[in-house]
């Protein structure tokens, strides 16, 4: 789990809190080379220019995740992935769905791009029917069998799910926090989430929010490198 991806990419710094992409951007400019695999979301598309952000973080090498978080009816969504196959170009991109919506993004990303399906947001501490980890591993089992190369999960699941479906689907872990500060209900340290088994943490508001963003990131690099080097 932690081989393959190197420790620098296994921090996906969520671009959130910026209200243009000329602001997104100057801020990239000011992380370097601390952060290599963005996550751009709905906030930043909204603004009309998401294509054109995708275009410049891609030629600064950065790797992108895309994260729209598609819900609809089947054939919706795979024109939808198909559409945007054809604007950007990137690494992950994320549906949420059943069965047949995840399939019909997987057929129109047609390989060019991995396909995650969004399990249940942190922000969510209860479910009404169920128990929180039986309803992630249900979920995740239907992404699977629907080509999906991985999930975004929360650090409390990861654990059961790496030891249900083994070390080759992605897990992608956001609220990572030390406290309860803010509206993850559900969340884990950097270190508690890397060691259960996930292959990428989402961090934005601890990062862009901290009074300087660049020492923020690069003490995260460094907690990353030494759970990587002593697994
Ligand atoms: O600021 P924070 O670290 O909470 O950023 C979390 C990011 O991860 C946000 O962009 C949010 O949209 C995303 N997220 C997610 N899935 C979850 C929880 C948060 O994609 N289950």
């Amino acid at each position: 789990m932690l081989g393959g991806i190197s420790p620098r990419d296994r921090l996906i710094h969520a671009l959130d809190g910026m209200e243009s992409i000329e602001r997104a951007l100057n801020y990239v400019n000011t992380l370097g080379d601390t952060i290599s695999f963005y996550k751009v979301g709905l906030e930043l598309f909204a603004t009309g220019q998401g294509y054109s952000l995708l275009a410049a973080l891609g030629a600064q090498n950065k790797k992108v995740f895309l994260d729209l978080k598609l819900f609809d009816i089947p054939r919706t969504v795979g024109a939808t992935v198909q559409q945007i196959r054809h604007h950007a170009s990137f690494n992950y991109l994320t549906v949420y769905g059943d069965h047949a919506s995840l399939a019909a993004a997987v057929d129109a990303a047609e390989g060019q791009f991995t396909i995650l399906a969004v399990t249940v947001l942190t922000s969510v501490g209860a479910i009404q029917s169920g128990k929180m980890s039986d309803t992630v591993l249900r979920r995740t089992e239907d992404a699977l069998n629907a080509g999906c190369g991985g999930i975004i999960a929360s650090g409390q699941e990861t654990s059961a799910l790496r030891k249900r479906f083994g070390t080759a689907p992605l897990i992608i872990t956001p609220g990572i926090r030390h406290q309860k500060t803010d509206d993850h209900k559900r969340t884990t340290s950097v270190e508690q989430a890397l060691r259960a088994g996930a292959d990428h943490i989402v961090i934005g508001r601890p990062i862009y929010q901290s009074t300087c963003p660049s020492q923020m990131a690069n003490d995260i690099q460094k907690r990353i490198a030494a759970v990587c080097a002593h697994p």
